[in-house]
């Protein structure tokens, strides 16, 4: 079962790390994998701003790295009010499945939205049958 308060307190403290100087908008991700671990990314912008990295994708790349493939609920900690992830971040999730989508608002960390990631990407691209 998804431990909710130390996936969410695991995006707060990646936040934290979170290199933003251009927008000044922080990010923090963290992903519950299939055998439990948390895996946390935080934004990483660049000066050639198309560059810039979503701290879900920052998440996802040190994840599969660690040789983790499933996920089963992502949190993701920005802004006044809480953030859905970018569209192109739902496709790049949606490659290790389906989940459960923790959006929360930083500062206090009062609001929390949930989803699951098939409602926030309807008819994404689905490479199932070519595995
Ligand atoms: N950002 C994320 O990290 N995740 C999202 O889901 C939306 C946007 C980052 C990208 C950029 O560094 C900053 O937030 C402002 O767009």
């Amino acid at each position: 079962m998804v431990d909710e308060a130390a996936l969410i307190q695991a995006a707060v403290e990646v936040r934290q790390k979170s290199y933003s100087p251009y927008s000044r908008f922080a990010v923090g991700a963290a992903l519950w994998c299939e055998d439990g671990s948390i895996v946390a990314g935080c934004n990483v912008e660049n000066g050639s701003f198309p560059l810039s990295l979503c701290a879900e994708r920052a998440a996802v790349a040190t994840a599969v790295g660690l040789g983790h493939r499933r996920f089963v609920a992502v949190a993701i900690v920005a802004g006044d009010a809480p953030v859905t992830p970018c569209g192109g971040c739902r496709q790049v999730l949606l490659e290790f499945g389906d989940m459960d989508v923790i959006c929360i608002s930083a500062g206090d960390h009062s609001r929390v939205d949930r989803y699951r990631l098939r409602d926030l990407l309807p008819h994404g691209f689905d490479l199932e049958e070519l595995r």
